[in-house]
């Protein structure tokens, strides 16, 4: 028989409503500001991952390709008979380059993408057919769980892209600490942090030339409009990004072009003409920055490998 995805859904009608309460609450503070988690309904996935192919945006070839070139080192810290867990799964294409050196017994895919994380693992369990696969939609900025179906003795945790870089330094050393609640003591986290550097190569990856950033960024309001009743016209804002210095950290901002008003959920938002919605904060770290930010959050850095231009940065983590 075919091998097949046991899905998990984590994702209720509560949390559904308090998604909404979030993204009204964001567009009434001042300055205005929507989560990036927002950014991932289907098309928006598919947007982010044809960012990925922009010769502008290096994080993800430079995180692969430390991947590949140290996937046995990798694997030989990590051990076999495993359950390895995937935070912000997306297209399952970075886990493939673990997989056959690591050999985990089962694998569980987290997204908050739905449809996009079911289609993604169901494709990886028809190319693993020796690996029981599970899929889990998931907000991990809410706590987390992992089903009790998932066979295999040690967890370990792999969160690729830094996407950790989403969350301020702060939440973040909250996250590992609610992550590390989740794994038992001596378990791994093996963790993608992109590296600060050059301005110049910071504003064009998320400035390419095609426009692709762009699009995922407005992508946002067409998806306001289709799944939270909104009215707005996405020609009416402009996409903005830039690295601030001070907190090592790209922004992402949509500018209305215009003075206007937009409605979400049947409230109404007033934008003044050059004023911002604020989309998404990526933080940037230093090696030992991050190994500092680990420890405050319960893990101990074990191991750490990088590229030769220092771009980005892959760290093996252990529980205390
Ligand atoms: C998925 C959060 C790691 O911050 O680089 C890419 C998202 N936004 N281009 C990042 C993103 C614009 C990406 N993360």
């Amino acid at each position: 028989m075919e091998n097949c995805v046991t899905v998990h859904d984590q994702q209720t009608t509560s949390q559904s409503a308090s998604l909404q309460e979030e993204l009204l609450a964001g567009l009434r503070a001042t300055p205005k500001t929507i989560p990036p988690k927002f950014f991932y309904d289907w098309k928006g996935s598919e947007l982010f991952n044809l960012i990925c192919e922009q010769p502008e945006y290096y994080p993800t070839r430079t995180e692969e390709a430390i991947l590949h070139g140290f996937s046995k080192d990798i694997a030989r810290l990590i051990g076999d008979d495993g359950i390895l867990i995937e935070l912000g799964s997306g297209a399952s294409r970075k886990i493939r380059l673990l997989l056959e050196a690591m050999r985990p017994v089962s694998y569980l895919g987290i997204d908050i993408s739905r449809d996009f994380l079911i289609e993604s693992t169901q494709r990886l369990a028809a190319d693993y057919p020796w690996l029981e696969v599970h899929a889990a939609c998931a907000d991990f900025s809410q706590p987390l769980q992992i089903p009790g179906a998932v066979r295999g003795k040690r967890p370990v945790a792999f969160f690729p892209g830094s996407s950790i870089g989403n969350f301020s330094p702060l939440d973040a050393e909250g996250f590992l600490n609610e992550l590390g609640s989740l794994l038992p003591p001596g378990s791994g986290l093996l963790i993608g942090v992109d590296l600060i550097k050059d301005e110049a190569i910071l504003n064009a990856a998320y400035n390419d030339a095609k426009g692709v950033t762009a699009a995922f960024n407005l992508n946002l309001l067409n998806r306001l409009c289709k799944e939270f009743d909104a009215v707005v016209d996405p020609d009416s804002f402009s996409h903005r990004a830039f690295y601030n210095v001070e907190q090592s950290r790209i922004e992402m901002h949509l500018v209305s072009k215009v003075s206007q008003s937009i409605t979400v959920s049947g409230e109404s938002f007033d934008f003044e003409e050059g004023e911002t919605l604020h989309t998404e904060n990526s933080y940037k770290y230093s090696v030992d920055g991050f190994q500092a930010l680990a420890l405050r959050g319960g893990f101990h850095p074990r191991a750490l490998w990088t590229d030769p231009e220092n771009l980005f940065s892959i760290h093996y983590l252990e529980r205390v």
